[in-house]
């Protein structure tokens, strides 16, 4: 809902991963990237998109199909889309303040299906409007595609049941909001009961630092949930008057405390249990990437030692044996008195979040509240201010694996690392071969440093 342009990609990536297992239908696309230029918040900017369209082409697969998508980049950039709306070129002043070391621009608006909506200047007309009929119940798919914030999400007079979450069935909460992470996916039920007329669906930022932080992001996003029938609309659409504002910590708390797999007879959970890798890793990115941080202190104390906050560059990386089961403890730190959620994403692999807290993990005794019945499987997990979460995944999916926060800035200033799962024994257990025609990478280093002049006519590099 997001941008379920992004949105899409992902899941594309996500039914790649179960190709040699699908029996179901066999679909073909055809993805053009080319320039195209947009209106929004009354200017004009050329962005790369998919079909010339913004949000993309929604396509339609069911479990078990197996999705070939052939992808022609006509841009002028690697690709990375997301659903926040930039008014200037977003890639250039992200490269400035890398170059900088300036905290990333905030966007100008987020959008819903590409739309800001009426709250903000220049989109009323545009505004993306959702038809229903009353007595129906609908599945509503939310993907934050969203950059660099979590987002609260409500509709007004609408209540929200929440059956799925990153493609596995959750137990259904029922909720009037709900707080998404970037890169998280969520299936909701929403069933058209209220008198026919217009109802906002609003979002707006959860910023989980602390009370009183000036420079969270202001901006309203909204579409229309608009009853079909004979009735005069009100001037203007309720709003969700239970969507909290950017402070308010508990119905994000809440609603992440109520989240659980579904763990019925049809759907079955199966959490690793022969741990043969073992990692806690605080927020903290290290040289040569180890399974412990650095040093342990007090990660949630308020005035944590300076050193402890001085990353290293390196490209360090884990080997995982192919069907290993391991087993993280990610930990929130209080550095710079900072603190805020990190959404924690690995591709590849779905994992089962086992246990959630907040303070340091304790190795002793925190394992024995480990939740083996219905911990959630996904792919995305938040984890808490000052808090940490411990997941179990099987490395059964041989390749190259990114994990990583999925805040942007955060990804760019390192909190990222990589597993590389080994392959099998056998052709099925093993990374495909790659195509025939796939171009090798002989561009070098050197060549892909371009120049580029920042705002001030100052020319400086760049990696493209
Ligand atoms: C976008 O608009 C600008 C200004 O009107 C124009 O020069 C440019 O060719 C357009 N780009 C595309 C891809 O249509
Ligand atoms: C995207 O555009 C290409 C080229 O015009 C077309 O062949 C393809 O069907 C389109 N794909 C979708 C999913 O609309
Ligand atoms: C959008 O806002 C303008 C200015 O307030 C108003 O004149 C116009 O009728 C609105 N359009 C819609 C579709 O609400
Ligand atoms: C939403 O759920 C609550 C709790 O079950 C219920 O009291 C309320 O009537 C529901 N509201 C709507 C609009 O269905
Ligand atoms: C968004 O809504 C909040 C809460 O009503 C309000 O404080 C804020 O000013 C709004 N933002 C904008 C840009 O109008
Ligand atoms: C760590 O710091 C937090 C916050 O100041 C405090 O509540 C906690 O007791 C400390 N833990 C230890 C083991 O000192
Ligand atoms: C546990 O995992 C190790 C390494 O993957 C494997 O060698 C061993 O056979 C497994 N043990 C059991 C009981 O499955
Ligand atoms: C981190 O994990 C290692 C390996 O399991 C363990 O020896 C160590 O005690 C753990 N440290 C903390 C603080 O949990």
């Amino acid at each position: 809902m997001m941008g379920i342009f992004s949105g899409f990609l992902k899941l594309m990536l996500l039914y790649g991963m179960f190709l040699w297992l699908a029996q179901g239908k066999v679909h073909y696309h055809e993805f053009v990237l080319k320039e195209a230029n947009f209106t929004r918040l009354c200017e004009t900017k050329s962005m790369l998109v998919v079909n010339d369209s913004f949000p993309g082409p929604v396509i339609r697969v069911t479990k078990g199909d197996t999705v070939y998508v052939n992808v022609q980049n006509q841009g002028n950039n690697g690709l990375t889309i997301h659903g926040s709306w930039y008014k200037g070129d977003v890639n250039k002043e992200v490269n400035e303040d890398l170059e900088t070391g300036n905290v990333t621009p905030q966007s100008n608006a987020y959008t819903i299906n590409g739309q800001p909506g009426d709250l903000c200047p220049c989109s009323n007309e545009s505004t993306y409007r959702w038809q229903v009929e009353h007595g129906k119940t609908y599945l509503l798919r939310l993907v934050s595609a969203v950059m660099n914030v979590e987002i609260y999400f409500a509709i007004a007079q609408h209540n929200l049941t929440v059956v799925g979450m990153s493609g596995s069935y959750v137990k259904p909460i029922l909720t009037d909001v709900v707080m998404i992470s970037p890169g998280q996916t969520m299936d909701v039920l929403v069933t058209a009961n209220q008198p026919l007329g217009r109802y906002y669906m609003a979002a707006r930022q959860y910023d989980s630092i602390r009370q009183g932080v000036k420079n969270y992001d202001k901006e309203n996003v909204t579409a229309i949930l608009e009853y079909k029938g004979d009735y005069t609309p009100s001037v203007s659409p309720s709003f969700p008057n239970n969507l909290p504002t950017y402070a308010d910590f508990s119905p994000a708390i809440e609603f992440m405390k109520r989240i659980r797999s579904l763990a019925n007879k049809d759907h079955p959970i199966n959490v690793p249990q022969n741990i043969t890798t073992r990692m806690n890793i605080s927020g903290i990115y290290t040289a040569d990437f180890p399974d412990n941080p650095p040093s342990f202190f007090n990660f949630t104390e308020d005035d944590s030692p300076d050193d402890t906050t001085l990353s290293v560059q390196g490209t360090k990386v884990r080997m995982l044996n192919y069907n290993e089961e391991v087993e993280i403890v990610f930990q929130g730190t209080n550095l710079l008195d900072v603190s805020m959620d990190h959404p924690m994403h690995l591709h590849g692999n779905s994992f089962y979040v086992i246990g959630s807290g907040y303070g340091v993990f304790d190795i002793e005794t925190d394992p024995k509240d480990y939740n083996f019945d219905d911990p959630p499987k996904l792919n995305t997990v938040t984890l808490p201010k000052n808090g940490c979460v411990a997941i179990r995944f099987k490395a059964s999916n041989p390749g190259v694996w990114l994990w990583h926060c999925h805040y942007e800035r955060h990804l760019s200033w390192s909190m990222s690392s990589v597993f590389i799962v080994k392959n099998g024994e056998t052709p099925e257990t093993s990374i495909r071969e790659p195509p025939p025609y796939l171009p090798p990478c002989k561009d070098s280093f050197t060549s892909r440093l371009l120049q580029y002049e920042n705002s001030d006519g100052n020319r400086l590099n760049k990696i493209d």
